[in-house]
């Protein structure tokens, strides 16, 4: 079962996060975080308004991550409250096993303080103490620049894009770009 218990570092602010797997009681919190996330970011491809999830669904997904080996479902919290998410799982067929994507977002009154990077490390970390993950995949828009020097700070890199793989509107449309990194550990 892919379950961390609560790791805490100090980020830039000076304030404390926790990162720890997610439990069924987050359902509710995790409906709200994606809520607001969609709601103050552009370059999401989901839109709030199609978010329909109900707690249940969510502590469905909390249910899925924690009972697979090789998914991780983590929150990031400041004072109790949870203002970051990252979900990372692996491919389900035995060939696509080694690999996984991961998702990540924090609400924008506490970005740019280190809870992205503090999720991301998380995550590094657990994949190379895995026996089997071996490499780490995303997709960001391409006019997502905070995202993309993040991943890139932790050395993910381009692998390829998907050309006007979202349509903002009439003849206006963004790539997507996949990046990938593989874990440096040998398995
Ligand atoms: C992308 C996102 C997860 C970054 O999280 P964060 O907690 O703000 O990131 P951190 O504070 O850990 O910053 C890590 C690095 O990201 C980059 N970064 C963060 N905010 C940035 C900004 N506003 N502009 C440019 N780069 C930025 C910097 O390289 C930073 O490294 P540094 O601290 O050494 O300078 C966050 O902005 C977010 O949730 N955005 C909305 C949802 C989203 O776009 N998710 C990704 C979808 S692919």
């Amino acid at each position: 079962m892919a379950y961390l218990s609560a790791k805490r570092c100090r980020c830039k602010s000076g304030d404390l996060i926790t990162v720890r797997s997610a439990v069924l009681d987050d359902a509710a919190a995790l409906i709200d975080h994606s809520t607001s996330v969609l709601l103050e970011s552009t370059f999401l491809i989901s839109q709030s308004d199609e978010l329909t999830l109900t707690e249940e669904q969510r502590q469905d997904w909390i249910r899925q991550h924690a009972a697979s080996p090789t998914s991780l479902l983590l929150v990031a919290e400041v004072d109790g409250a949870i203002v970051g998410m990252l979900n990372f799982a692996c491919g389900e067929r035995r060939r696509l096993a080694h690999r996984g994507t991961l998702g990540v977002s924090v609400r924008k009154d506490h970005q740019s303080i280190g809870v992205g990077s503090a999720l991301l490390e998380t995550l590094i970390e657990w994949s190379e103490a895995h026996p089997a993950v071996e490499k780490l995949c995303l997709a960001v828009v391409e006019t997502n620049g905070p995202a993309i020097q993040l991943y890139q700070k932790f050395g993910f890199a381009e692998e390829g894009r998907r050309q006007r793989e979202v349509k903002l509107g009439p003849g206006q449309y963004l790539d997507d770009i996949l990046m990938y990194r593989f874990v440096d550990v040998a398995k």
